[in-house]
C-alpha cells in the first residue's frame, strides 16, 4: 500500500463548492489532478467559481435542502471519489429566551439533514478507497452566549461523523471543524462589524487571527487523501479551543 491515494484524476464532488472552504478545497484538490465537480444553490456562483478554478472543474446548481434534487443530481452523476459536504447558510444565533423553536429547527435543516441526505444519496456511488468529509465548527467545543444552536448543529454533526464511519465502512468519513474564518459566512454583517469582529476574534487567538479558506482546505485533502482516519473531527481553528 502506498501513503495515501493520491488525487490525480480522481473526482472530487464538493456540495457548498462555489464560495469560501468549499471553494477552496475546490481550488487545491483541482492543483493536485482531481476533477471536481461544485454544486451550490446559485447558477451564476458556481459558473464565476467554476471560472476561478481554471483546471478541469464542472459546476451544477442543485439546492442541497431539497431531498428529490439531491437525489436526482447523485443518479445522474453516477460514480466518483470523494464527497465534501460545506454548504453553509447564515448562523442562527439568539439567546435561548428570545429563540423562536420554530424557526431554530431550521439552523438543522441545511447543516445536517441535508448533509444527510447527501451522504445516503451520494454513498452508494463512492468508488473504492473514497471518502466523505463533513463539515462542523468550533462551536461544539467552545460556544459563546447565544451560540445554543449553532453549538447544537456542530455537535450533531461530528456525532453523525462517527456513526456514519461505523455505517458506511470501508468508505472513510471524517469532519473539519474551522474556527472563525473570513468568508461569506458572515456576509450578513456590515463591513465594518465583519472587521471588528475578525479583530477581536482573532486578537483573541494564539495565532493572532482568524482563519483563511486555503489554510482551512488543507485538512480536507489530509482527510481525503490519508487512508487511515475515519469517524474523526479534525480542528483548525487558530487555537480557539485554548483560550
Ligand atoms: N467561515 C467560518 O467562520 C466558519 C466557521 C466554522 C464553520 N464553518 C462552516 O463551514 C461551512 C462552509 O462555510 P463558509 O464559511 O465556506 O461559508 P460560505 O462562503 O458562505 O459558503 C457556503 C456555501 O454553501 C452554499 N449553499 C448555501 N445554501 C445552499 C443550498 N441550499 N444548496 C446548495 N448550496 C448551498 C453556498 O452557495 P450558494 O449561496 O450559491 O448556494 C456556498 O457555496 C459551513 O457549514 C459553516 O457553518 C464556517
Amino acid at each position: 500500500m502506498g501513503l495515501g491515494n493520491g488525487l490525480q484524476n480522481k473526482q472530487v464532488v464538493i456540495l457548498g463548492g462555489s464560495s469560501g472552504i468549499g471553494l477552496a478545497v475546490a481550488e487545491l484538490a483541482a492543483t493536485q489532478g482531481a476533477k471536481v465537480v461544485i454544486v451550490s444553490s446559485n447558477a451564476e456562483r458556481i459558473q464565476k467559481a467554476v471560472e476561478c478554478i481554471r483546471s478541469e472543474a464542472q459546476g451544477q446548481a442543485v439546492d442541497v435542502s431539497d431531498e428529490r434534487a439531491v437525489a436526482s443530481f447523485f443518479a445522474t452523476l453516477g460514480s466518483f471519489d470523494h464527497l465534501v459536504f460545506t454548504a453553509g447558510d447564515s448562523l442562527h444565533l439568539h439567546d435561548l429566551a428570545t429563540t423562536d423553536l420554530q424557526q431554530a429547527r431550521r439552523a438543522f435543516e441545511l447543516r445536517y439533514w441535508a448533509a444527510l441526505a447527501a451522504v445516503k444519496y451520494g454513498s452508494p456511488h463512492i468508488r473504492k478507497e473514497g471518502s466523505i468529509v463533513l463539515t462542523t465548527g468550533i462551536a461544539s467545543q467552545r460556544p459563546q452566549k447565544g451560540w445554543v444552536m449553532a453549538a447544537s448543529v456542530c455537535g450533531t454533526i461530528e456525532a453523525l461523523t462517527r456513526a456514519l464511519a461505523v455505517e458506511l465502512a470501508p468508505i472513510r468519513v471524517n469532519a473539519v471543524s474551522p474556527g472563525v474564518v473570513r468568508t461569506n459566512l458572515w456576509q450578513t454583517m456590515s463591513a465594518s462589524e465583519r472587521e471588528r469582529l475578525y479583530e477581536s476574534v482573532g486578537n483573541s487567538l494564539p495565532v493572532g487571527r482568524v482563519g483563511e479558506a486555503p489554510e482551512i482546505a488543507q485538512a480536507y485533502l489530509f482527510l481525503m487523501q490519508e487512508g487511515f482516519a475515519t469517524g474523526q473531527t479534525v480542528v483548525v481553528d487558530g487555537g480557539t479551543v485554548l483560550v
